[in-house]
């Protein structure tokens, strides 16, 4: 009898837990949706969790990431300034294709305990779960392995774009320092090998402004060379750092040849370019063409090498989805490309970011 009830005990007692927890967030205004809610740190960043106090049902990956694309949004819509971190032993892997630097932390005692506990229960809640992965394994059964093997990394997701930031002891830090952590960031792999590949892209740029306005300066081509330079330490291609690529760029073309080609490269992002107010220059119109020079095979080669392509794809969701591979979005971004050059207006195709999505929310 007593074995029963404490069966009972055991099994209620996660779901018990589980709404009580979704309830106090909900009172004290933490509760961001159905999967994730956050807490705030004494270091003043805040925390994301993912709460699926009524359980996942049958996420699938796509599902699950647009809910939690969902929960970041919501979270940036109440607090633009604030610093935003999540801890994981199940996502690293979603979190280092897409150019995010993990720490590893090390809990200790009941913290531990906790964190296992409250992972064993998310991967137990999704039904999704209880398939075979292989003949030999259950999908469930291999995420728990993995949960065992792994020791939870702690990732920024989205940091004020200040200076300066908390690491997660509490400690100011320089972002500087935090950069250096980021040994080989995704903007320095699109650069190497990616999409932003430093002798190819140019190339292709230099074809287009050819087309477009004909055989560009010297001058001109030295900003075609440069101008995505700045991507070199973001981790990211368009988040905060990410969308302040041009800024080296600028830098070096003004110091050489003057605030006009510094301008030529500061706003050859359009979102740059709105940020300040001014028009994109006409070096933002043949970066857009130069993916008609680009091959297919060659273009979506680099950015699954670098790991761009996920972001890009995340960032072109609301229009075109997830579901589609990775063939198809790119005839369908590079449509949305020439239409922008042809059109050679900022807002002629809606700016893709997530970032463009919370603005546009606000
Ligand atoms: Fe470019």
């Amino acid at each position: 009898m007593i074995g029963i009830v404490l069966l009972i005990v055991v099994l209620i007692a996660p779901v018990i837990i589980s709404l009580l927890v979704a309830f106090y967030a909900k009172l004290s205004g933490c509760y961001l949706n159905r999967y994730y809610i956050y807490s705030r740190k004494r270091s003043g960043e805040y925390e994301l969790h993912c709460h699926p106090a009524f359980g996942f049902y049958y996420a699938t990956p796509a599902k699950f990431f647009a809910i939690r694309e969902d929960a970041i949004r919501r979270f940036r819509r109440r607090h633009p300034d604030a610093t935003l971190f999540a801890v994981t032993m199940t996502l690293q892997g979603f979190y280092e294709r897409n150019g995010y630097a993990g720490e590893q932390v090390h809990q200790k005692g009941f913290k531990h305990l906790a964190g296992r506990i409250s992972d064993y229960v998310l991967i137990l809640c999704n039904l999704a779960n209880f398939r075979k992965r292989n003949d030999k394994e259950w999908q469930f059964a291999h995420l728990i392995r993995r949960v065992n093997r792994s020791i939870p990394r702690r990732y920024v997701v989205f940091e004020n774009a200040n200076i300066r930031s908390y690491n997660k002891t509490g400690t100011l830090v320089r972002r500087s320092k935090i950069m250096k952590l980021n040994w080989f960031p995704l903007g320095r792999r699109s650069l190497l090998f990616g999409v932003h590949q430093f002798i190819w892209h140019p190339w292709t740029v230099y074809l287009s402004w050819k087309r477009l306005y004909g055989k560009p300066t010297w001058r001109e081509i030295i900003c075609i060379i440069i101008h995505d330079w700045g991507y070199w330490s973001a981790p990211n291609m368009d988040g905060p750092e990410g969308q302040r690529h041009p800024e080296l760029g600028a830098r070096i073309a003004r110091r050489l040849f003057g605030g006009e080609y510094g301008d030529l490269v500061l706003y050859h992002s359009r979102h740059y370019a709105r940020l300040c107010g001014q028009p994109p220059s006409k070096l933002c119109w043949a970066d857009k063409l130069s993916i008609l020079y680009e091959p297919k095979w060659f273009y979506l080669l680099r950015a699954k090498l670098s790991g761009e392509i996920h972001e890009y794809r995340l960032n072109g969701e609301k229009e075109f989805g997830l579901k589609r591979s990775h063939s198809e979005w790119f005839d369908w971004i590079r449509g949305e490309f020439q239409k922008l050059a042809a059109a050679q207006k900022g807002d002629a195709v809606p700016y893709q970011s997530r970032d463009a999505i919370v603005q546009s929310e606000n």
